[in-house]
Order: structure tokens, then C-alpha cells, then sequence
């Protein structure tokens, strides 16, 4: 496949996973926060408004790269090395975590995931939802079937136990 295909896939999969969840996962999350780990463009950043509206939204990064028009306010953006930045929100109670900062370099996913799942299991509230480009093992995240349109293990959702 090529990587312009790959790449239309993780997003087309990104976008029917989170408007998905917004349509039937979130009952009883109204409260708390979301936290988008990797603004990137602000693309998604952008969906998330748009979808998930009375949410604070805060955004990660290790360097501002988003469109002005979906930059988050300075109070809601946090700058450096998400590893070290989201120690400040673990116990967040996050509503819903979404993590879009897989590289396709395997060796450099795999360091990733050595803080990333404990990072999202202790952001979220009971009952929150994780959604991620790299799968999230951790005990307290439950993994949740993916919509009709995404094909298994390209995007993960998780519920905390
Ligand atoms: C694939 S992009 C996210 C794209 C985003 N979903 C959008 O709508 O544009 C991943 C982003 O995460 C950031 N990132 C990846 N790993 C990071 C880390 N460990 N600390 C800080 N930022 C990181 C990168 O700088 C990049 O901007």
C-alpha cells in the first residue's frame, strides 16, 4: 500500500472513530476534560470541537505546527515532550484521550510506548475513552470494538475500567 493510501486510511479511520464515539460512547462523560496527545496541523483538533462541544479541549505538543484557526488558547496548549508535559494531568479525569503520534518507525513507536498507555489509563476518568493510532496495553483499558468502516489494528479504542 502506499504510504499517501496509509495515510488516508489512519485518518479516514481517526475521523469514524471519534465521530463514532461521540454518537455512542459518551453518555454519562459529560463532564471532564479531552485531551489531544500530538496537535500536529490541528486537524483533529478541530474535528474535536466540532464534535465533542462543552469539552475543554487541551492540546499537546513538543512545538507549535497547527493552523491559526485551530490553535488551541495558551491556557488549553502545552508545549514540550508530551512524556514529561501530561505528568501535570494524569489525574485529569479525562472524558476521552486521543493520541495521533505513532511515526511508522517502529523502533522510535516502541520507546512511545513505554509511557504512553499508563500516560492515557491515568489521565482518564473511570468509564473515559482512549482512542490511538498505537495500541494502548495497560490493564485498566478495555479494548472496544471498532466501527464497520475501520479495519482491525489500523486505530484503537479503549474504555477505563
Ligand atoms: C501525526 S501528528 C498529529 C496530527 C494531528 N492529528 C492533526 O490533526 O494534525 C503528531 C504530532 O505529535 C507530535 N509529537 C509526537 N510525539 C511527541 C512527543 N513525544 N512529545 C511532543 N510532541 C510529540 C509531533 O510533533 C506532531 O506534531
Amino acid at each position: 500500500m502506499s504510504r499517501l493510501d496509509s495515510f488516508i486510511r489512519r485518518l479516514t479511520a481517526q475521523r469514524d472513530i471519534l465521530n463514532h464515539i461521540s454518537e455512542t460512547m459518551m453518555d454519562g462523560l459529560e463532564a471532564g476534560p479531552i485531551l489531544e496527545i500530538g496537535l500536529g496541523n490541528g486537524r483533529t483538533y478541530s474535528h474535536l470541537r466540532e464534535h465533542f462541544p462543552g469539552h475543554r479541549i487541551i492540546a499537546f505538543d513538543r512545538a507549535i505546527g497547527s493552523h491559526a484557526s485551530s490553535t488551541p488558547e495558551p491556557g488549553d496548549l502545552v508545549i514540550g515532550e508530551i512524556r514529561e508535559t501530561a505528568q501535570a494531568y494524569v489525574s485529569a479525569g479525562a472524558a476521552l484521550v486521543h493520541a495521533d503520534i505513532g511515526t511508522g518507525y517502529p523502533d522510535k513507536d516502541a520507546v512511545t510506548l513505554t509511557w504512553l498507555p499508563q500516560l492515557a489509563a491515568a489521565s482518564l476518568r473511570s468509564g473515559g475513552v482512549a482512542v490511538s493510532g498505537l495500541p494502548l496495553e495497560h490493564p485498566d483499558l478495555a479494548p472496544q470494538p471498532l466501527p464497520a468502516s475501520v479495519r482491525e489494528g489500523r486505530y484503537f479504542i479503549y474504555r477505563k475500567r
